[in-house]
């Protein structure tokens, strides 16, 4: 890609802790484009609870168009206490869910590292999540999220609540490819999550992934149940390299698995598909510590640096802000949701500027 480009981007703070985070992470963006000379051109817009107070709608039609003419997607984090007991097609999980789908990024990743220094802020202990460093590639635009029918419908005195679980082999190919060309740069280890003892999309899902490594010799493919799975996550962490699951049980291990790393705080996202990539942190929009200048901002700076990474083929410069949360995590600096006894607490802003000065 040619470095002299200008990249367009929209910026999408979003709730809660979303804004704090989301000016840490365009600080060091700012930073890094004055060091590289490489020109950001940042636009905002609305998602989530922010923009149903001011638009009505947790996608405004403005906000995906952006999106559309964008080279990259940053988002924050959405939803809140104030938006939960809207209907379902209101609340602001919608606009993340119709935004994902919409440009259609079916492959998410979610990367759990443990940063060295760290290792005691995880409630696991030291020996087990020692060395861990797994990939959790999610599909992300199928499932159980977007099946039909859905809905919740009265049955005589009571209701009854749908929701279904669909895949096609094209979804499953497609993912799986994804995770066997990740897999391809690490390790060479791919673990498929299902549940085929119980599940038809389960079955199929094993099958088509079974069909799709047979043009990946190189990588050793074996699948565990759901179940196991998250129970083996805690158990022996470290004989993971590239789980590969569907939307749902995604959404869950990933969790489980950013807990190996001590704080969700620290994990960053990347939403891919042929065209425009969503950058996201795992965590959500932490209401209970909004605007108290307490976020850790590491994820979301570190989703700076997966959009450099992948959408903007910005190698370099996505190592150098690695390289400066490393340096500020050595040096002890901690926001409150890492801090440990003997370590600087910071917040928010403090955080940011640190691994600013540091690029
Ligand atoms: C995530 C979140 C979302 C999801 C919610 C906010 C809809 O939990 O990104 O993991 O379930 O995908
Ligand atoms: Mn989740």
């Amino acid at each position: 890609m040619n470095k002299n480009l200008t990249y367009k981007i929209a910026v999408l703070p979003g709730d809660g802790i979303g804004p704090e985070v989301m000016d840490g992470a365009l600080e060091v963006l700012k930073s890094v484009g004055k060091k590289s000379g490489i020109r950001f051109n940042l636009s905002l817009g609305l998602i989530g609870g922010v923009a149903i107070d001011k638009k009505k709608d947790p996608l405004p039609a403005e906000t995906l168009k952006l999106c559309n003419e964008s080279d990259g997607v940053l988002l924050a984090a959405i939803g809140g206490p104030k938006w939960d007991k809207l209907e379902p097609s209101k609340k602001p999980e919608t606009g993340l869910l119709k935004l994902r789908k919409a440009l259609d990024v079916y492959a998410n990743l979610r990367p759990a590292k443990i940063f060295s220094g760290m290792e005691k802020s995880s409630t696991l202990k030291k020996e087990v999540i020692k060395d861990v460093d797994l990939i959790v590639v999610r599909e992300l635009s199928g499932g159980l999220y977007y099946g039909k029918p859905r809905g919740i419908k009265k049955v005589r005195n009571s209701h009854q609540a749908v929701n279904t679980m669909s895949y096609s082999t094209g979804e499953i190919e497609r993912i799986a490819k994804v995770a066997f060309e990740i897999a391809r740069k690490r390790r060479k280890e791919v673990t498929s999550v299902d549940k085929a003892n119980v599940l038809e999309c389960s079955q199929l899902w094993r099958k088509t992934v079974e069909e799709v490594s047979k043009s990946y010799p190189d990588i050793k493919l074996s699948h565990l149940y759901v179940d196991n799975c998250s129970m083996q996550l805690v158990r022996n962490p470290r004989q993971f390299d590239v789980i590969l699951t569907e939307n749902l049980f995604g959404d869950i291990l990933s969790d489980e698995a950013s807990m190996l790393t001590g704080s969700i705080g620290m994990l960053p996202s990347a939403s891919l598909g042929d065209g425009v990539g969503l950058y996201e942190p795992v965590h959500g929009s932490a209401p209970d510590i909004a605007g108290k200048n307490k976020a850790n901002p590491i994820a979301m700076i570190l989703s700076v640096a997966a959009m450099f990474k992948y959408s903007f083929d910005l190698e370099k410069e996505a190592e150098s802000i690695e390289k400066a949360v490393k340096a500020v995590i050595k040096k002890g600096y901690r926001t409150p949701d890492i801090m440990e006894s003997g370590k600087k607490l910071v917040g928010t802003k403090a955080m940011a500027k640190l691994i600013r000065d540091e690029l």
